[in-house]
């Protein structure tokens, strides 16, 4: 079997080893001029993502795709000229360290605070059910941000919708513009599209409806058919989550039975890998205090693999180089992720490949306002060495 160093071929893109640094919002950009601007990686982002720059696939944090999507304060997007022009060295240093970089596209849907929201309007869903017991990092009524209760939200039209496909493929364009080699689409974790894929949530009776498999799924398919057209085949990747209970989702009886459909109508429309939310925690909060396992079933993801051409990524609670190339060794899986290992470990391959210990984040640092604090100082285990035997 491979190694987890080894070169991968991502469809036409060249990966150079199958370790990925999955999204992760770190809410350090700074606001643009003008409200239409929406917030803006800079300097220090750049900085970041250059640092992970010998990981085999970056997939930058969440993008917003529109100011309706604007869920959480300090989320960088793509829907602006002024965002498109700050992304650019982003993309432009982590080529010339020779890194591969896809941008990951989000609409939060009813996971959304209407201070956030142009004209305090109410957030977007598949349904006008609130997310109960689902916060959101927002404005509170003094103006300070603080964690929120997520509004009620307004049901799409079915027009409304349609239009939604046009904003996704509008982004994945300005997201070429910027540089990136691919687009990841979210569709995991309870934001929008999982709003219409989930059969319990979705109880609309259009075309859109969540009745039928073809209906609840249209969405997704219509955005990855946008897509991959503005983009190329090979150059657009979907997240999935199924089971994951985030964003307060309900449980859904047809669960495996979307998410087998919907990744064999990927592979059909030039999907370049779906990657996996394969270890779920149990409250579905990825900052878990008591984390226990759950691996999603391999039957299953046999299944999956068996109708699907493109690669598959596997995310969630990878921490060690053995139980990553383990899984790899199970020929079910092309690449691993490897999310809050990233965060103290601009080196995360060079540490694995060598066997060096890992750093750890505190996790006051993962959302912060404290810029470089927590982000982009954390060193690389040559420069820790250096630094101790220089003292
Ligand atoms: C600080 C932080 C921010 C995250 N932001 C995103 C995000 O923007 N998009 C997304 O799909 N997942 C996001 N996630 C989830 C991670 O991509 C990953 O799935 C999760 O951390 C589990 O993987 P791990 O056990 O390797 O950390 C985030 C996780 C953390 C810890």
């Amino acid at each position: 079997m491979a190694s987890l160093f080894a070169p991968f071929d991502l469809g036409p893109i060249k990966l150079r080893n199958r370790v990925v640094m999955p999204p992760m919002t770190r809410t350090r950009t700074t606001e643009g001029d003008l409200p239409t601007d929406g917030d803006l990686p800079n300097a220090m982002v750049a900085t970041y993502y250059e640092q992970r720059a010998s990981t085999g696939l970056i997939i930058s944090e969440a993008n917003d795709i529109d100011q309706s999507s604007h869920g959480y304060a300090r989320i960088p997007g793509i829907h602006s000229e002024a965002q498109i022009k700050a992304w650019r060295p982003v993309t432009e240093r982590v080529h010339a360290k020779g890194g591969t970089i896809f941008m990951q596209l989000w609409h939060v849907g009813r996971l959304a605070h209407s201070s956030l929201l142009p004209n305090g309007q109410a957030p977007v869903s598949s349904t006008d059910q609130q997310a109960v017991g689902s916060e959101v990092f927002a404005h509170g009524p003094d103006g300070r941000l603080r964690f929120m209760a997520a509004d009620k939200p307004r049901a799409l039209g079915t027009g409304e919708v349609t239009a939604m496909v046009a904003t996704f493929a509008k982004a994945a364009a300005n997201a070429r513009k910027a540089g990136f080699d691919g687009v990841e689409i979210h569709a995991a974790n309870g934001y929008l599209i999982e709003q219409f894929m989930n059969s319990a949530l979705n109880t609309r009776t259009d075309q859109y409806g969540g009745s039928t498999l073809e209906n609840r799924t249209r969405f997704l398919m219509e955005i990855v058919d946008a897509v991959v057209a503005e983009f190329g085949p090979g150059r657009v990747g979907v997240r999935l989550s199924p089971f994951g209970k985030y964003g307060s989702m309900p449980n859904d009886p047809l669960t495996e039975e979307t998410f087998l459909y919907v990744v064999e109508q990927l592979g059909r429309r030039g999907a370049a890998y779906v990657h996996l939310l394969y270890e779920l925690l149990p409250d579905g909060n990825m900052e878990s205090a008591t984390f226990e396992a759950r691996h999603l079933d391999h039957a299953m993801l046999a299944k999956a693999r068996a109708s699907f051409p493109g690669a598959f990524i596997w995310c969630g609670g990878f921490a060690d180089r053995e139980t990553a190339q383990a899984s790899l060794d199970t020929g079910l899986v092309d690449l691993i992720a490897f999310g809050r290992p990233y965060i103290a470990n601009p080196d995360l391959v060079e540490r694995l490949e060598k066997g060096w210990p890992l750093a750890v984040a505190d996790r006051s640092v993962y959302y912060t306002r404290n810029g470089e604090l927590g982000f982009i100082d954390f060193p690389t285990y040559a420069e820790e060495t250096a630094a101790c035997n220089a003292a």
